[in-house]
């Protein structure tokens, strides 16, 4: 008889996240009541967002609890329906977890096309992450023409769509990623003008080479060192969307920053943002990005993980850099 496998939360890390802060379990495929739908999960995103999801304590978003099954994005696919909106065939994108099956009752699922890009899409650079790089570059940066906008994180799933966005204002684009492949790859295939290899060692000169007229906006997803970084070069009147501070989620003790002087003598507009929070920008910029990837304006690139007992090593190996583009697990 086929089960239902789902990813609970066992117990909350300390420091780095490891695999038996999950349990795996099978129980039956759930039944869909009156006004309700079973899908069938396709693809779960593993994210980094998911971190501070596992950690009591207060934030943006309710923590996950133990025993429970862990949040994440999901595309899937209708199997039965006793709503009025979906029917059997249908694919989706919503939030139903670490899990192969889901009862809904519809709330949070919206109907996606799979003829106009690859369902996985739905959950990276035609969702959250793509229009997580449009909100924070295009409303909070708003960078123009013939600036310098750089991204950390530039190979990933954010990152990787912001510097594109970026030349598509006509601004120089400047990646900073770990290693020289994810460095190659967001200039060759991306499109970028330069990336630096933060694992280098001389950030600082390599940075100062590949922004000559230094740096109008800053695009964060990583913070720590790299952020201390950058701010030494932000030019006056420049513009930051504090997005992300990855190399702080697995820390005990956070990070100090030293460079506030920096923004407060180049009089900088720093804007921390959650995506989630503008909801009217996905209407916008969704059908955007759909046809922007459909017509190859946009490229993307996906690491995926094989098989929902393999989504906590992949979550592992994604905060630790070993993703390139977005980390996905193909669950069916
Ligand atoms: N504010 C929002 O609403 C929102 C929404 C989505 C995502 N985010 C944030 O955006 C950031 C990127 O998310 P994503 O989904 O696009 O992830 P991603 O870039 O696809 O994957 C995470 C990447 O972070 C980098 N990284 C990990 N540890 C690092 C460290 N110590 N120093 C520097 N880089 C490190 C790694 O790349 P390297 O190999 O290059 O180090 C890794 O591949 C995250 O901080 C995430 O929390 C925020």
């Amino acid at each position: 008889m086929a089960t239902n496998m789902q990813v609970l939360l066992a117990s909350r890390p300390t420091g780095w996240v490891e695999e038996s802060n999950f349990r795996i379990v099978e129980s039956p495929i759930p039944r869909p009541g009156a006004g309700e739908v079973l899908a069938k999960v396709h693809w779960l995103s593993l994210d980094p967002y998911m971190r501070g999801r596992m950690n009591a304590g207060k934030s943006y978003a309710r923590a996950v609890e133990i025993g429970e099954v862990m949040t994440g994005g999901t595309v899937a696919e209708v199997t039965e329906s006793n709503h009025r909106k979906f029917k059997p065939g249908d694919y989706v994108v919503g939030s139903l977890g670490w899990q192969q099956y889901a009862v809904s009752d519809g709330d949070g699922l919206t109907k996606i096309d799979p003829k106009l890009v690859p369902l996985s899409c739905y959950v990276g650079v035609v969702g959250m992450p793509g229009v997580t790089a449009w909100v924070g570059l295009l409303e909070h940066c708003r960078p123009k023409a013939g600036e310098t906008v750089v991204v950390s994180a530039a190979s990933g799933a954010v990152g990787s769509v912001v510097g594109q966005l970026a030349k598509m204002q006509g601004c120089r684009a400047v990646g900073i990623a770990g290693g020289s492949t994810k460095c190659e790859y967001v200039v060759r295939d991306l499109g970028f003008d330069a990336c630096v290899d933060y694992k280098g060692g001389k950030l600082y000169d390599d940075l100062k080479a590949a922004c000559p007229d230094g740096i109008d906006c800053y695009f964060e997803n990583v913070g720590g060192e790299v952020m201390d970084t950058v701010f030494r070069q932000l030019n006056p009147f420049s513009r930051v969307a504090l997005c992300g501070l990855i190399s702080e989620y697995n820390l005990t003790e956070p990070y100090g920053v030293t460079m506030m002087r920096a923004l407060l003598v180049n009089r900088v507009k720093l804007q921390g943002f959650i995506v989630s929070d503008r909801m009217d920008l996905y209407q916008r910029a969704l059908p955007r990005l759909g046809k922007a990837v459909a017509e190859g304006r946009i490229k993307y690139r996906e690491t995926v993980a094989q098989g929902l007992e393999n989504a906590p090593k992949a979550f592992i190996g994604m905060l630790k850099g070993a993703n390139l583009g977005k980390q996905l697990v193909k669950v069916a």
